[in-house]
């Protein structure tokens, strides 16, 4: 029966991943399971950076449900992808006497899950990303609130594009995925959303452009996401050398790392209280080597294999409605 588990979280921040803390230790002190924290992600896991958390200081997460970021830290750590840097964290896990892990983290993350449960080492993922790329799971706890984030910031960018008669083109965040981008355009009800899913031209652009001032609209609002090529950047100096034909002047708003941060909304803290809950369970009971993922509601335990080599969250439909409902 395992009697002492480690939680951390890593990779890219999102909101909910402190609630996700606190839901693994509070599970944790439950089943008299102790809980120690790791610091700063991989890196703080192959240089040592561990400390109890529970029993004895179960205090430390009191009231974090609420608060964005992590308490415990994160980074994107280079050296653990090198061999030597996987050793080392398994001969810290070892030395600090952890018989298994918690990962809270997204896709990078679910990656180091795997190698160190490929050593043997018994862990599992709790999907947290902003970017929902992450296998296993239909959704990943910070989604929905940097989905509000983003959408807050383009109902207010649609008030002045409509106040001066302008095109805004909006870069939202999401690395190679487009989820961010095509739910918050949907939600913001944007005249075109482009993702890189999906290939597109300049050219379309400017046709669809066109025809949204054809119809009468007074501003334009193009969402992107970051991983679209050409880039955001790159479509608002094409608008801006061709801004006699389109009709609109444009202007471009990259909203970058705002999206990372706030208050969980109240479905990401439940979602990461169900899943880092569900995670310490799955660990206490001995099944091992899985994301702990959302689906239909429930919780569900994908093994590792499978959820690294399932394809990332896109919605043919989803993208089809967004085509339709834009203008
Ligand atoms: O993975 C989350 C994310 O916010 C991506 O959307 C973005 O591409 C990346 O992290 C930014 O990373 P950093 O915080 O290292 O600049």
């Amino acid at each position: 029966m395992i009697s002492r588990i480690a939680v951390m979280t890593s990779g890219g921040d999102s909101p909910g991943m402190n609630a996700a803390i606190r839901a693994a230790v509070r599970m944790g002190d439950h089943l008299g399971i102790e809980v120690l924290g790791v610091e700063d992600g991989f890196d703080g896991l192959l240089n040592g950076r561990i400390t109890p958390i529970a029993p004895g200081q179960a205090s430390r997460v009191s009231g974090i449900e609420r608060q964005g970021g992590t308490v415990l830290g994160t980074s994107r750590s280079a050296e653990f992808r090198s061999e030597a840097g996987l050793q080392s964290a398994l001969s810290q896990l070892e030395r600090h006497g952890i018989e298994a892990l918690v990962v809270i983290g997204g896709e990078g993350s679910l990656h180091g899950a795997h190698r160190l449960s490929q050593c043997g080492f018994p862990v599992v993922l709790v999907p947290a990303s902003i970017d929902n790329d992450v296998g296993g799971t239909a959704v990943s706890i910070g989604v929905d609130t940097a989905v509000n984030t983003a959408l807050d910031a383009i109902d207010r960018l649609k008030d002045t594009a409509a106040a001066f008669r302008r095109a805004f083109i909006v870069e939202v965040m999401g690395r190679d995925s487009g989820w961010l981008a095509l739910q918050s355009g949907i939600a913001a009800g944007v005249d075109m959303v482009l993702i890189p899913e999906v290939a597109f031209e300049v050219e379309t652009i400017i046709t669809r452009m066109k025809a949204v001032r054809a119809s009468g609209k007074s501003h334009f609002v193009l969402v992107t996401a970051e991983g679209v090529s050409p880039t955001a950047s790159d479509i608002h100096h094409a608008i801006t050398r061709r801004q006699d034909e389109v009709g609109f002047e444009s202007r471009l708003t990259i909203l970058g790392h705002i999206q990372r941060g706030g208050a969980p909304t109240a479905f990401d803290r439940l979602l990461a209280a169900r899943l880092a809950a569900r995670a310490v369970e799955e660990l206490f009971h001995g099944r091992l080597g899985a994301v702990i993922g959302f689906r239909n509601m429930q919780t569900v335990a994908t093994p590792l294999e499978a959820a690294v080599a399932e394809p990332r969250a896109f919605s043919e439909e989803v993208y089809r409605f967004a085509e339709i409902l834009a203008g």
